[in-house]
């Protein structure tokens, strides 16, 4: 199996339960407030680790950090392009949470926004040619990040998570995997008209992407993707009680990497949706949890899930 090298963000999460989403003018009191680790970067890496593979994680903290640094290097993750800057502080975030489990996050980026192009010329210098560079859009200069791993001959899978209008100007032709989901892919599509056709989003975002396989994740119902050949599928998400989603994109997307690796070496669609059922499991198991890293099951979890599950069926 190759590495996953994740150039990505790492935040601090001030988590509040609310009875609704703040509205313009209003000052809401929160009935709870949880510290928790997070940033898209850091929970896509730890989701790597917890599904078995191996990950190295790029990016740089801040000096308020090193409790996040000690996490991500004691949860298996390699750490050795990972850089801590006393002089500035850790990006973090406001996440409003509703009884419903849906969120609302304020995103201030702080050190994430001081990856600087040596750091990552030296980490991808490092890379094996099998090697798979995962990236979100939570750090900065993604687009000449990819323009970096792709020079270097890597496959590049691209979550275009936190979606912005920049994300347009990079050069996704160079992508080889984008994971989305729904208020992503119309950014993607340049659309504001919602619909609850995923075939027909796959099959736009197909037309824009053609060199890319593309899975569109659609939250409670699952996912839909398409290969770059045209093949299309979808997978049913399992009924789980939401307690919060925070986090729970992130733990697909890591988990889904065993399977993008599969499928980026042998094209092989059938064993690529059987790997997948793993991440739409372990994301599944996410949000039945509170908070972002901490809601990632482990793989013997994910495991018994699954056999749980197929029991059911008979
Ligand atoms: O995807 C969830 C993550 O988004 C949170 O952990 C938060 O840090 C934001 O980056």
């Amino acid at each position: 199996m190759p590495h996953i090298v994740n150039i990505g963000s790492i935040n601090i999460d001030y988590v509040y339960k609310v009875e609704h989403f703040l509205r313009a003018g209003e000052t809401l009191q929160a009935a709870r407030r949880n510290v928790f680790m997070g940033g898209k970067g850091l929970n896509q890496s730890v989701a790597v680790a917890r599904s078995g593979l191996s990950v190295r994680h790029v990016g740089v903290l801040g000096g308020d950090g090193q409790f996040l640094y000690d996490f991500l290097k004691d949860s298996g993750v390699d750490i050795t392009y990972l850089r801590l800057d006393p002089e500035k502080a850790c990006g973090h975030t406001v996440i409003q949470v509703t009884p419903d489990g849906e969120n609302a996050i304020l995103y201030f980026p702080g050190t994430n926004h001081s990856v600087d192009a040596a750091l990552v010329e030296s980490a991808l210098s490092d890379c094996d040619g099998e090697d798979i560079v995962l990236l979100q859009n939570e750090v900065n200069d993604v687009g000449h990040i990819i323009g970096q791993a792709r020079a270097k001959g890597l496959k590049i899978v691209f979550n275009p998570a936190p979606f912005s209008a920049r994300v347009l100007e990079y050069p996704l032709d160079a992508v080889d995997v984008i994971v989305l989901n729904e208020t992503e892919a119309m950014g993607m599509l340049q659309t504001k008209q919602a619909s609850s056709d995923h075939q027909s989003i796959v099959g736009m975002l197909h037309e824009r992407f053609p060199q890319a396989l593309i899975i569109l994740t659609t939250g409670s119902r699952g996912l839909n993707y398409v290969t770059p050949g045209g093949e299309f599928g979808a997978l049913a998400a399992y009924p789980m009680k939401a307690v919060d989603t925070t986090g729970a994109g992130d733990t697909f997307v890591g988990y889904a990497m065993r399977a993008i690796a599969h499928y980026l070496k042998h094209a092989d669609k059938a064993a690529f949706e059987k790997l997948l059922h793993e991440a739409v499991a372990a994301a599944g198991l996410s949000v039945t949890r509170e908070g972002a890293v901490n809601s990632i099951p482990p793989r013997e979890e994910v495991a018994r899930f699954l056999a749980e599950i197929s029991q059911r069926k008979f």
